[in-house]
């Protein structure tokens, strides 16, 4: 039986009773033993508020920018593959509501509607994810397309040489099916290996020989600022400084890759502190909740994504859930500055939360 959700995770609820268990699965699961996907929960629960009274807090704001774009709040949508496999109108009716929250939305690389599509659906701002393929003139013809469409900057995702062991959708044979249609040549290679299934899709595509000289190689052939998602360490972090990016995300791609690597909550501040505010950084993995949101900007982020939050309220709803999904979170990130006596993002300091090493 449907049910009003009242917080994030029960969009999860009612997407599970939607969905086929096998996509299901694909959406929620993680890398081998998921260890890294529950602590990217239980790390934002294991730190604390230190909210400050006696403020006047009538009035909130919690509108900021990111690269020069303005957005209503500091929350993303992250890019996450095959929108279609939770909804028939797929990556467009995310588009559209996130358009309609004025937040960003990054497009995956693995999207079933194309990049013309998304890019005629709506007037936004939007990023386009892109993976470094083996073919690099599909990967530079993906960056001429977001470009020519009005993308405003390129999510370069670099954790991901190979596919993470995903041993739930291998126990469930777990295929992608046919609709959900790679861009251009990468197709053609799929099928060219006899199937679609997730061993054929990266030995086709995906290079585990890529560098750091490929972020050279793509910084100088686009003017679009880039941003590299999947950077877990202060050594990557100035690296990625170094090589001139324009932005750097924290994430350990929703668990899915690397298991045992912590929580990108606790990736975040080795990162904040080499970086030195020498380029924005977002955080994602386990965003779930306005205090979530809040802890990761107290920590140092300048905003967060989230990923499997959207494609649930889109499982449930389309559209509209997907909008209610970043709604609720804008909400939420409302009243916690509210309670926590920080009437604007600037106010949000280090001293607002307590980890576990402070406790220490
Ligand atoms: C992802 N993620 C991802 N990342 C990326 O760069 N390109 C992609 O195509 C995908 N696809 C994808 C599919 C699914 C089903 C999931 C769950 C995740 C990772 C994504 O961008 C993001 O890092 C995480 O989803 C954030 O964690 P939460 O919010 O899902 O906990």
């Amino acid at each position: 039986m449907e049910f009003e959700p009242v917080k994030l995770n029960e969009f999860e609820e009612l997407a599970r009773k939607i969905l086929l268990k096998k996509n299901y699965d694909f959406f929620r699961g993680g890398a081998e033993d998921e260890y890294t996907l529950s602590e990217n929960i239980k790390a934002f629960q294991r730190i604390l508020f230190r909210p400050r009274v006696l403020i006047d807090v009538s009035k909130i704001d919690m509108s900021t920018s990111l690269l020069g774009f303005k957005m209503a709040a500091p929350i993303m949508v992250a890019p996450t593959a095959f929108h279609k496999l939770a909804h028939h109108e797929g990556e467009v009716a995310v588009a559209r509501a996130a358009a309609a929250c004025n937040a960003i939305m990054v497009l995956s690389f693995s999207s079933n509607c194309t990049i013309e599509e998304v890019a005629s659906s709506c007037d936004a701002v939007r990023f386009f994810q892109l993976y470094v393929i083996k073919q690099r003139d599909v990967s530079m013809k993906l960056v001429k397309r977001a470009e020519s469409n009005g993308f405003k900057a390129i999510v370069l995702t670099v954790d991901r040489p190979r596919l993470g062991r995903r041993e739930v959708g291998l126990k469930n044979k777990f295929v992608i099916p046919k609709f959900a249609n790679l861009e251009g040549l990468l197709s053609v290679n799929v099928k060219s290996k006899g199937g679609s299934d997730l061993k054929a899709l990266p030995s086709a595509t995906l290079d585990d020989a890529v560098s750091w000289k490929d972020v050279e190689w793509l910084r100088s052939s686009t003017k679009l600022p880039i941003l590299l998602k999947g950077i877990l360490t202060a050594e990557d972090a100035r690296k990625a400084v170094e090589a001139g990016v324009a932005g750097i995300i924290v994430s350990n791609h929703g668990a899915r890759q690397l298991d045992y690597v912590p929580a990108s909550i606790s990736a975040l501040e080795e990162v904040v502190r080499v970086v030195s505010g020498a380029v924005p950084i977002i955080l994602d993995g386990g965003v779930r909740r306005g205090t979530d949101v809040f802890k990761a900007l107290a920590l140092g982020a300048n905003a967060v994504m989230i990923g499997r939050p959207i494609i649930y309220g889109l499982a449930a709803k389309g559209e509209h859930g997907v909008k209610q999904v970043i709604e609720m979170l804008q909400n939420e990130l409302e009243l916690t500055m509210t309670l926590n006596g920080c009437p604007g993002l600037k106010d949000i300091t280090r001293n607002h939360v307590q980890t576990e090493n402070d406790r220490l």
